[in-house]
């Protein structure tokens, strides 16, 4: 698969099978991945993979929490969105339902929707990506986690592997803590669950809606 090939087919998978994925390929993903550009080649991320039984527990705890109500306090919060990207969001709401066949009236089937993320889609592993406190405020250094992040998700391509870069499934930073070895030294930026896709899973089908590269782009100059 070549590069081109490959950022075009990569897409968020929120449905995967039950076969684990050998600790050997997550290796050769990750070490791929260290390759990365970062500022100043800092390297500020910090990986964490997550697979098992610790992951099992998590996917357990989040769910008990997101059922109890407890309000989901992700360590780096987006803020709300409003007018074309907020719009964009919705678009993308609108597209995944439709897929899974879940109406703005149906609260239990939307519920269930919204727990998947927070057990990581069914992926049998999640890798993720935290920041040294310190770097915290150092905007390019956040740019180096969300390069790596699209790093690891292409490499998985080469294994058959999907991915879904996600917060939800860190949106409750004590359960990840119970379990994994993060110390509150370091703030989880992202997460990426990853796995054999479920194709037959309806939203997997998703093609997400991009802008046209026109109305982003400004030419300047003599072309
Ligand atoms: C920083 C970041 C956070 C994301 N968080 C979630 C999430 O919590 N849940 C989810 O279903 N998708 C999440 N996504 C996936 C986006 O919704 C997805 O990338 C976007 O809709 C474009 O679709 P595509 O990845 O299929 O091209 C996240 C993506 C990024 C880059």
């Amino acid at each position: 698969m070549d590069v081109i090939e490959a950022i075009r087919s990569r897409k968020s998978m929120r449905g995967y099978k039950l076969e684990p994925v050998p600790k050997e390929i997550l290796r050769e993903i990750l070490e791929v991945a260290m390759r990365t550009p970062s500022t100043l080649n800092t390297q500020p991320w910090e990986i964490t993979v997550v697979t098992g039984k610790a992951l099992d527990e998590i996917k357990a705890e989040n769910i008990v929490k997101l059922n109890a109500g407890i309000p989901p306090q992700p360590e780096t919060p987006f803020k709300p969105y409003e007018g074309k990207y907020r719009q964009r969001q919705v678009e993308l709401a609108i597209d995944l339902f439709k897929l899974m066949g879940i109406t703005r009236e149906d609260k239990a089937k939307r519920a269930e929707w919204l727990a998947r993320g927070f057990y990581f889609f069914g992926a049998p592993a999640t890798i993720i990506i935290s920041l040294d406190k310190s770097l915290i405020g150092s905007d390019p250094n956040l740019l180096d986690i969300g390069a790596i992040t699209q790093t690891i998700c292409l490499a998985a391509l080469k294994y058959g592997l999907g991915t879904c870069i996600n917060d939800q499934g860190i949106s409750y930073p004590e359960v990840i803590r119970k379990y994994t070895s993060i110390p509150q030294s370091k703030q989880m930026i992202i997460c990426i669950a990853i796995g054999y896709p479920d194709w037959d899973f309806p939203a997997n089908k998703l093609i997400s809606k991009r802008e046209p590269v026109d109305s982003v782009t400004t030419w300047c100059g003599d072309l």
